[in-house]
């Protein structure tokens, strides 16, 4: 609209505006859980930059220690260094469709949220290396040109989704496209708790309790959201739910478990290169869950998530990987899956 048009003179009321906008002028009040877990993120706000990094002192270990650990550090932030701008996009989406305002206020909270787990990733790194940037550092022992060469790999595949997913934000509600994410939040609310658990510097222990109890807190907007859209979900919207899940498996896996061959691009000697940068990161005092532990809880997190599918009869994808029949999915849509968590 031409900013000369008057309308006004020719008219008591401004005509409707065109929807869905960007814009809405209300603040309906619906799912009360949302304000619950709105208050709780009010609550536990945290920032990265307050924890005591003065007791931590990188020189205090080898470095081959520091390049593994930096190791584990660049791994997470493949997938929490996309979260912000995927959440910010998902944001927008709450505001276009006008959804409730503690919906809203929600999914900035999430966006505030993997904000912080992105910083702490950087801080972590960059103290580690004494490089900002784990990709384009100089790496300083054998382990940590490998794990150099893994993290670029990592970052390769992890960048494919960003299109895919943009073009599936304004497609499908947000039960749906965050279907698959909710798995991913139950397993990094409970990862999270064992590697704070294990932690041995306070600067480490401290980020994993936050970041577990944010997790946590992503988890239940997730099952929220669920509860009141699944049981008005139509039959097409379900089968993309089950294919999503599968989806959601295989990207999950690289962080929570190992990365899955069928879908991540990755050189053969990969998940070895991993398992010792791991071991290396361990025996430094750096707890991370071993393969054994990762799967159980990787498992537990996924029949958690069939719990939920199961009120609202949607069917659920096969993952023999972890032990779990179900509908076979083949045409998984790597496009559609959300790359965060
Ligand atoms: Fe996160
Ligand atoms: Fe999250």
């Amino acid at each position: 609209m031409s900013p000369r048009t008057n309308l006004a003179a020719t008219m008591e009321f401004p005509p409707p505006t065109d929807q869905p906008n960007v814009f809405p002028l209300s603040w309906h009040r619906g799912t009360e859980k949302m304000e619950e877990i709105w208050s709780a993120s009010q609550r536990e706000v945290w920032d990265p930059a307050e924890l005591p990094w003065d007791t931590f002192d990188p020189e205090s270990y080898t470095w081959e220690e520091r390049e593994a650990i930096a190791y584990w550090w660049t791994l997470l932030s493949v997938f929490d260094a996309s979260a912000p701008p995927v959440f910010a996009q998902a944001l927008i989406k709450t505001y276009e469709v006008h959804e409730e305002d503690a919906v809203r206020r929600c999914f900035f909270s999430v966006t505030r949220d993997e904000q912080n787990h992105e910083q702490m990733c950087g801080m972590a790194i960059t103290r580690l290396l004494g490089h900002p940037d784990p990709l384009a550092y100089e790496p300083k022992t054998e382990l940590g040109e490998l794990a150099q060469r893994n993290a670029k790999w990592l970052y390769f595949n992890g960048g494919r989704y960003w299109e895919g997913y943009k073009e599936a934000v304004p497609r499908y509600p947000l039960a749906v496209l965050f279907s698959s994410f909710l798995m991913g939040e139950i397993a990094a609310a409970t990862i999270f708790h064992q590697m704070a658990a294990g932690a041995r510097e306070p600067v480490f222990e401290e980020a994993f309790k936050h970041i577990g109890r944010d997790e946590g807190r992503h988890m239940a907007i997730c099952m929220s959201l669920m509860d009141r859209d699944y049981p008005k979900l139509d039959v097409s919207e379900r089968s993309l739910i089950t294919k999503q899940i599968r989806a959601g498996y295989l990207f999950l896996s690289a962080v929570l478990y190992e990365p899955p061959p069928d879908f991540w691009d990755l050189p053969a000697d990969f998940i070895d290169v991993q398992r010792r940068c791991e071991a290396v990161a361990r025996d430094a005092g750096f707890h991370i869950p071993d393969v054994d532990e990762k799967r159980e809880n990787w498992r537990s997190a996924i029949l958690n998530l069939k719990g939920v599918l199961d009120l609202y009869d949607i069917p659920f994808p096969a993952i023999p990987e972890v032990g779990i029949s179900g509908e076979e999915i083949s045409d998984v849509d790597l496009d559609a899956i959300i790359p965060v968590f």
